[in-house]
């Protein structure tokens, strides 16, 4: 790798719908935060349709898909169902994910070891559908070896435990798990795959991240969403495009 390519910035915008959810009706709009989002810089919008509709609607799906001008991110479990869905809303891309009903987010990555011989087939029909397929995992070598056999051309390293340990603040875990994204990274490179992250990143962890060299986009919803409250949506986006692009900066490729 010989020039840093800028990190893309997708903002995730599930908890729009969440606070519009907990009052039904159609306010406030995810859409509308997804064009604010598209004008205020971010290079393309992530929404995660869960199985029990709980923030994104089958609707909201269908009109981030015709009204963004950015690139749409379709997280989804790798059900029939969001097959299906993924297929008629033609998203840019698919990112795979765990998915349990109880949890309050996503929890750890996709089991692509343990679930091997369904993927592959389900992710042959995504990509023969022309959408390109992420899988959300841990930093783990075996499963990017696995995202490899699988031919997933991008993987998305969750950063979740990592953040975790930013926010207790224990400087060796925090190193340890720092090490282990930058080593996942590294690995996914060398094998030829596209590599993306997220989960729990606020400012100092997104900075932090795009020091890797191999990671091209981080995916980001909670903390901007959360931040917007206090500075606005715009503001939000900027700072945290400012703080991406300060990482980013101060990253070495690798020899
Ligand atoms: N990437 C993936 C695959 C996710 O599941 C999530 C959470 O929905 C995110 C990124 C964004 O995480 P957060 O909302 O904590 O920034």
């Amino acid at each position: 790798m010989s020039v840093l390519l800028p990190i893309r910035l997708g903002l995730n915008i599930d908890h729009v719908a969440t606070i519009r959810n907990a009052r039904g009706g159609a306010a406030p709009d995810p859409v509308r935060a997804a064009m604010l989002a598209v004008e205020a810089g971010v290079d393309g919008i992530t929404a995660h349709l869960r199985e029990d509709r709980r923030h994104i609607r089958d609707d909201d799906m269908a009109r981030l898909k015709l009204e963004i001008s950015k690139p749409l991110n379709f997280e989804m479990a790798a059900t029939e169902e969001m097959k299906s869905i993924a297929l008629r809303v033609k998203p840019h891309a698919a990112c795979l994910v765990p998915e349990k009903r109880e949890e309050r987010t996503t929890e750890g990555g996709l089991n692509v070891v343990g679930h091997h011989n369904q993927l592959k087939p389900y992710i042959a029909e995504l990509n023969s559908a022309g959408i390109r397929v992420s899988l959300f995992i841990e930093p783990d070598a075996r499963a990017i070896e696995t995202a490899k056999a699988l031919n997933a051309p991008v993987i998305e390293l969750h950063t979740g435990t990592y953040c975790e340990a930013m926010h207790d603040g224990h400087q060796n875990k925090i190193d340890l798990e720092f090490e282990r994204l930058q080593k996942a990274a590294e690995l996914a490179g060398r094998l030829g795959l596209e590599v993306h992250a997220g989960h729990g990143l606020d400012f100092a962890t997104a900075e932090k991240l795009a020091e890797i060299p191999e990671i091209r986009e981080l995916n980001i919803g909670h903390f901007i969403i959360g931040e917007a409250i206090f500075i606005g949506l715009h503001q939000s986006i900027i700072q945290m495009r400012a703080a991406i692009d300060a990482g980013r900066a101060r990253a070495r490729p690798r020899a």
